[in-house]
Formats: structure tokens, C-alpha cells, sequence
């Protein structure tokens, strides 16, 4: 795609202590594809070859006590400023329950940036100078905790990356997708016509373009209207 030539691709920086749990969301299908097209470049920093002492700690127990381990500063820190050093970061993420939700209309803005870090956290949590000097935007996925950000941090990277110009192409494309217009998608079918006397909806079968969308369109609102009214209001 034309589009694709004089556009350099987005590049996301994923910092973790479990780089291996994030191999797997970007090898496969759509997202790997738009790495291989060059449109996005995923790199994966293992926190711990930027922790100074012997034992390769990224974690410390928290001041004032309590049950829980907190991820050091520093290897953070160094990490991030080793990334700068090869370029400015347009936003600095850290993936957390406490965050911003994250939903379509961020998808759709970060998919604009050129160049993403992604901090995951664990245990309970980075030290909160990190998140007053160096994050610039806190994202959680939703209302329940998980053990980590790698996994929510690929759920967003998804997100963003397959909205990219040039990595769908018309048969993958965002522009159906639920939420792209506040309204879920409506029910799709494929061949047979009939299976065990179930019959696909006789429109669908009709050729008739208009006919189809306007059905289709009467089928999002519906479905809508009934099991998300809250993005009506939106
Ligand atoms: Cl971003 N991290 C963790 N650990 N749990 C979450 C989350 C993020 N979003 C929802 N739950």
C-alpha cells in the first residue's frame, strides 16, 4: 500500500520482567504480519538486564511495611532512558488496574503515535516516582486485577496495531468492527443457507446491497439498544 512508503512504522517498547509471556500475542496472524510488512516494530525489554546488583533484582519490599513486593525505580528508569537516548517517546504507558479504561477511542488515538513505551506492572505495583516523572498516561483494561500488564499491554497493542493503515485490508477491516461507531456489529452467517432447518436471514441471500446494509445497520442498533444502551448515550 501506497501509504505504507513514506510512513515509518509505529514502534511499541514493551518493559517486563516476563518477556517470554509476550512471544506468543505478537507471532501470529494480523499482528504478525504488520511486523513483517514493517509497519510496527515490537520490542520486547526484559527488565532485568537493566537491574545493577548481583542478584538481578527488579523488586524490593515496600516502606511503611505490608504484604506485597514493589518494582524498583531504578532498572525502570534505565531502561527507559537507554530507550530515550535512541528516540523521544510521543507517550510512556503504564499498564495498571488503577488506570485510565481503556476503549476504541484510545485504540483510535494511539494508533497515531509513532513511538510507544508500555511499562507492566507487577507484585503490587512500580514505585510512584516512576508514575509522577516518567508516565504519561495510565491504562487498565477493565474492572478486575490481573496477575500482570504483559497481558493486558498485549490486549492494547492489538488494539492500536490493527488500526494502522495497511495492516488490514478489506476483508479484516476496522471500519465494521463493534465500537468504530459507538454501535456493536450485527450478526454475520456464512454457507450453508440451511443447517438443520435453520435458515439464514432470506435478506442476506437477496443481492440487494442497500437492502443489506439498511438491515445490517437496524440489526447493530437493535443489538445495541438491547445489551450495551450505554454507548447510545455516548
Ligand atoms: Cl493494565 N494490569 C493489571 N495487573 N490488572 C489489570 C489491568 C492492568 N487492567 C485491568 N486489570
Amino acid at each position: 500500500m501506497l501509504i505504507t512508503l513514506f510512513l515509518r512504522g509505529m514502534e511499541i517498547h514493551i518493559i517486563t520482567v516476563l518477556p517470554e509471556l509476550l512471544e506468543s500475542p505478537f507471532a501470529h496472524s494480523i499482528l504478525k504480519r504488520a511486523q513483517q510488512k514493517e509497519i510496527v516494530q515490537v520490542h520486547v525489554h526484559n527488565l532485568r538486564e537493566y537491574s545493577l546488583d548481583k542478584h538481578k533484582s527488579v523488586d524490593d519490599y515496600a516502606f511503611g511495611g505490608g504484604a506485597g513486593m514493589v518494582m524498583m525505580i531504578e532498572p525502570i528508569v534505565r531502561c527507559i532512558e537507554h530507550l530515550q537516548a535512541q528516540g523521544d517517546f510521543d507517550e510512556i504507558l503504564y499498564m495498571t488496574p488503577d488506570g485510565e479504561r481503556f476503549n476504541q477511542k484510545i485504540a483510535n488515538q494511539m494508533s497515531t503515535l509513532k513511538r510507544i513505551a508500555i511499562i507492566c506492572g507487577h507484585y503490587k505495583g512500580i514505585d510512584e516516582r516512576v508514575r509522577e516523572h516518567f508516565v504519561t498516561r495510565e491504562i487498565s483494561i477493565g474492572d478486575y486485577v490481573l496477575s500482570g500488564g504483559e497481558l493486558a499491554a498485549a490486549v492494547v497493542s492489538d488494539a492500536i496495531i490493527r488500526l494502522i493503515p495497511g495492516v488490514l485490508n478489506d476483508e479484516t477491516s476496522a471500519l465494521t468492527d463493534s465500537f468504530q461507531d459507538n454501535l456493536l456489529a450485527p450478526p454475520v452467517f456464512t454457507r450453508p443457507a440451511e443447517f438443520r432447518g435453520w435458515k439464514v436471514p432470506p435478506i442476506l441471500l437477496s443481492g440487494n446491497t442497500p437492502a443489506v446494509d439498511q438491515w445490517r445497520f437496524e440489526q447493530s442498533l437493535e443489538r445495541t439498544q438491547q445489551r450495551r444502551p450505554d454507548l447510545l448515550d455516548e
